[in-house]
């Protein structure tokens, strides 16, 4: 949940107000079983053996939420196509709960806006083919602020869960303070208290790597959870102009890259960096005084005549990129008011392909100007994806070649683009001309 807070940095003004999003970090995570940080299991059954692809319903509808948005949202991935094209958890963020626990210590939904309880929700989002994810805190706290995290309450929060028939968890460190040795025994109770339930639930976790001095970055979860976020919460815009550093309030989709891409080497089927939820069709927080005003108000209108929204360049680049870092796909948009490009953008089952990909290898930048970039990933059967990144404003021509993304020699090689679909033959020379904040996708595979 968004907060004002007084915050005293070295980095910023003393005193300076800043705009924080209450709440710990949030990741989707995959918890429990003989998945996370296990490479012994065969990879049929590691959860979440891909990273995972869902919905959240944080970024457009925050502690606004109830259990009809939810309902109609496991719709709308229906009727929109997105289940068919991977999209499988549901997930229920902050403020589902009520502000206390009942008189046995047990979590129990809020009840104007969650009426019918969790189970009920859970058993409607499994009627439509779907998974249901639940969030919670490790700390005392929510990130919203009321008692009711699970500290202390782990084994029973986890039992609550299972027994609702929650598939996954986000578990969110909702604070600055504590210890690196702090964190991992705290998500590692849960972790043990999920595995403990026998039902396999996704475990996401948020150690606010973006925001805690002492965990920063540095620690690889995945010998605890199946996900952990990597970034601040990213706002819909490019670039928050402040960069990856731990007094950002929010990231861009540029930092977010930024912030992933030197952690590529932990992500792997079962564990995957976060590098958080999807901006693509929501509306960026620019001002304090536009998040408190209304939030994302649900539209129709052609996304080019919202200038609050990042561009559909911008968008595209998210979910080029994310696919490329094999980050989770967590929607964030109203799936209700889904204008056909954003469906278009979400629904691409070419990139899609890319973030699935079996093999699990998360793409690294092997050229990282400061206007251009160009990436690689190697996927299952000798083919590369390749994105080609325009950091700058301005249209770009970038160019790679097969042998620098890492192919081997060929006579010829096929090359799909990923957004247009055009498929294509070179002998090696690889160059697109890139509009501003976008990414060419390309498929590249030696001819056979
Ligand atoms: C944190 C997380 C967000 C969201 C909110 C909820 O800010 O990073 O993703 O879960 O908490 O309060």
């Amino acid at each position: 949940m968004l907060k004002l807070v007084l915050q005293r940095s070295p980095h910023l003004l003393a005193g300076a107000v800043l705009l924080v999003l209450a709440g710990c970090g949030g990741s989707e995570t995959d918890s429990g079983t003989a998945s996370a940080g296990g490479n012994n299991a065969a990879a049929s059954q590691v959860l979440a053996a891909t990273p995972p692809m869902g919905w959240n319903s944080w970024n457009t509808f925050f502690c606004k939420v109830t259990e009809q948005d939810i309902r109609q949202a496991a719709d709308a991935l229906v009727s929109s196509g997105l289940r068919d094209a991977g999209y499988q958890y549901v997930n229920i963020d902050d403020c589902w709960h009520a502000p206390e626990r009942d008189a046995e210590g047990k979590l129990q939904a809020n009840a104007e806006r969650f009426p019918s309880g969790i189970a009920a929700l859970a058993d409607y989002v499994h009627s439509r083919g779907l998974k249901l994810g639940i969030y919670a805190s490790p700390l005392e706290k929510m990130c919203s602020g009321t008692s009711t995290g699970s500290l202390g309450h782990e084994v029973q929060d986890a039992d609550t869960f299972a027994a609702w028939g929650v598939d996954y968890l986000k578990y969110d460190y909702c604070s600055t303070e504590g210890t690196l040795a702090d964190q991992i025994a705290t998500f590692t109770k849960m972790r043990d208290a999920l595995r403990s339930t026998g039902r396999p639930i996704v475990y996401s976790i948020n150690s606010n790597s973006g925001s805690h001095e002492i965990t920063g970055q540095a620690y690889d979860w995945g010998t605890i959870a199946n996900l952990w976020r990597t970034t601040q919460d990213v706002n819909a815009t490019w670039d928050n102009d402040l960069g990856t550093g731990i007094h950002s309030p929010f990231f861009g989709i540029i930092n977010a890259i930024d912030a992933t891409e030197p952690l590529a080497a932990q992500a792997g089927p079962g564990h995957w960096n976060d590098a958080d939820m999807l901006v693509v069709g929501t509306q960026a927080i620019p001002a304090i005084a536009t998040f408190f005003g209304g939030l994302s108000p649900a539209t129709t209108q052609p996304l080019s005549q919202l200038a609050l929204y990042p561009t559909l360049e911008e968008m595209r680049s998210q979910f080029s990129m994310w696919s490329m870092m094999a980050a989770p796909l967590i929607a964030g948009n109203d799936l209700t008011q889904m204008p056909p490009d954003v469906l278009a953008i979400l629904g691409n089952r070419d990139v899609i392909a890319v973030n699935q990909d079996p093999l699990g290898i998360a793409g690294t930048a092997i050229v990282n100007g400061s206007d251009a970039a160009v990436w690689a990933r190697p996927l299952r059967g000798g083919a590369v994806a390749v994105a080609l990144l325009n950091r700058s404003k301005l249209p770009m021509a970038i160019s790679t070649t097969a042998g620098e993304v890492g192919l081997p020699a060929a006579p010829t090689y096929q090359v799909k683009d990923l957004w247009s679909g055009q498929l294509t033959t070179t002998t090696g020379a690889i160059t697109a001309t890139v509009p501003g904040h976008g990414v060419a996708m390309l498929r590249l595979m030696a001819t056979p």
